[in-house]
């Protein structure tokens, strides 16, 4: 298999991936990725601006919060249950500043979830000091408040945030759509790497005739060749298609030629055809990036679709949408990018196509997560994530475990895994799983311990 144009180097991994692709991969969506996703890493929560004089309830990584005010003004999560006798914290009221007051017995808490009154019992409660909320820490940025579900002490938030968002240059928060799609988180991740845009969104979806370069109008791509990884790093991988061919494509097995008619596409198109020039150097040459611990982009002409999925729980996704394009030059550039994202964008990717093409395929009761899995050429990119990424999430380097995946495996660099290795304790074979390429053992690494 031909993966050239890979920019770091990491050859080995990326084919032995490819050869694992070849041989249908049997790696499930959980067996290193939890279900309820990877802790010990910082999520986008709400807008800030949705948290004024009221608790409010949100459910995060299968948690239940409650978000208020603390004293300074920040905003402050606490475990939703009150640690007197487990009535919800959001049921109650903020009717002193910086606290929140239980609906049961009125106990109080400050932002850091320690009991600071006691309201029906007495101002002078020795049981105060001995009750105290978990305290999730928190952090705005842009108007977007950041929890960290970690156990262990959180990393700096820049270390979590997408770079898009901070890039002087870029648009970052301004294009932002946030939506709780009923859908395990691993499926909205993984179709960021599958490239099932070439069948599930090719039907006649009205936007798709009026993109600006006329795309529709174009020679398609008929089948992609299979997947390629461009590039990969320690939290990340890129990939494209491996060998375009346009038009149609004969199927012997059918004895037809799919697609069945191509007499509409009359404008001129080919490979390099993507309606605009990469926003970034770095996904030049790239269609797809995942990056742990779930966020996808989507190269879409000169706009970046980053997407982030924060799991709400097993069944649910919080699904963060961010459009990234240039900074506007001047405000005429600004007042026609708002109204290609209202107009265009958002209403023909993020609705008609996300919405109403992807999760209408995988939601709940649509998409059957627990059965056997094969995954092949066009997955080469999802096996790259859930074998070799998850095990680099830091749940696995902080904890040593993931809570709820299937498989305990010992931890991976770079370095491609070596078939013949001495097998590791954890990775013993699970009834079902035929041996994989890729299943060989990896380098046990020593893990790397919390920050500070
Ligand atoms: S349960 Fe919250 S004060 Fe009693
Ligand atoms: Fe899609």
């Amino acid at each position: 298999m031909d993966t050239p144009d890979r920019d770091n180097g990491h050859t080995r991994l990326a084919e032995s991936t490819t050869q694992e692709a070849h041989s249908a991969s049997q790696i499930g969506p959980f067996d290193y990725c939890p279900k309820q996703g990877f802790r010990e890493y910082w999520y986008p929560a709400i807008e800030a601006r949705h948290v004024r004089g009221k608790p409010v309830h949100l459910t995060m990584l299968g948690d239940e919060l409650v978000l208020f005010r603390d004293k300074a003004g920040r905003v402050a999560a606490l475990s939703d249950w009150c640690p007197h006798r487990g009535a919800r914290l959001s049921l109650g009221v903020c009717e002193f500043d910086g606290t929140v007051t239980c609906p049961y017995h009125g106990y109080t808490f400050d932002g850091t979830g320690q009991c600071v009154a006691a309201l029906i019992e007495r101002p002078d409660s020795p049981f105060m000091g001995k009750l105290r909320a978990r305290a999730y820490p928190t952090e705005e940025r842009m108007g977007i408040v950041f929890v960290w579900m970690g156990e262990t002490a959180p990393v700096p938030l820049d270390e979590d945030l997408p770079a898009e968002l901070s890039d002087p240059e870029l648009t970052g928060r301004r294009y932002l759509r946030v939506k709780v799609w009923e859908a395990n988180w691993t499926e909205p991740m993984a179709q960021g790497i599958d490239f099932h845009e070439f069948y599930l969104h090719r039907g006649v979806n009205v936007w798709r005739l009026f993109n600006y370069r006329l795309g529709f109008f174009r020679p398609k791509v008929a089948y992609t060749g299979g997947v390629r990884i461009t590039s990969e790093d320690e939290t990340s991988v890129n990939a494209a298609w491996a060998a375009p061919h346009f038009g149609q494509g004969y199927h012997p097995g059918l004895g037809a030629h799919w697609p069945r008619r191509v007499w509409w596409r009359r404008l001129a198109g080919g490979p390099q055809f993507r309606g605009g020039e990469p926003l970034l150097e770095r996904y030049r040459g790239v269609q797809h990036n995942v990056e742990l611990p779930s966020k996808i982009r989507v190269m879409i002409g000169a706009s970046i679709h980053l997407r982030w999925m924060v799991p709400v729980n097993e069944h649910d996704t919080r699904v963060w949408t961010f459009t990234l394009v240039r900074k506007p030059k001047n405000l005429l550039h600004a007042a026609g990018q708002a109204l290609w994202y209202h107009a265009y964008r958002k209403p023909s990717i993020i609705i008609a196509t996300n919405e109403q093409e992807d999760l209408v395929v995988f939601k709940r009761e649509r998409l059957n997560l627990e059965r056997p899995q094969k995954l092949g050429p066009l997955d080469v990119g999802l096996i790259y994530f859930r074998r070799h990424l998850a095990q680099r999430a830091r749940d696995y380097q902080r904890l040593g475990q993931a809570r709820g995946a299937l498989k305990s495996p010992g931890r991976t660099t770079l370095e491609a895994p070596q078939l013949g290795d001495a097998p590791q304790l954890g990775d013993a074979p699970q009834l079902g799983d035929e041996p994989q390429l890729g299943d060989a053992p990896r380098p046990l690494v020593v893990a790397r311990g919390p920050r500070a």
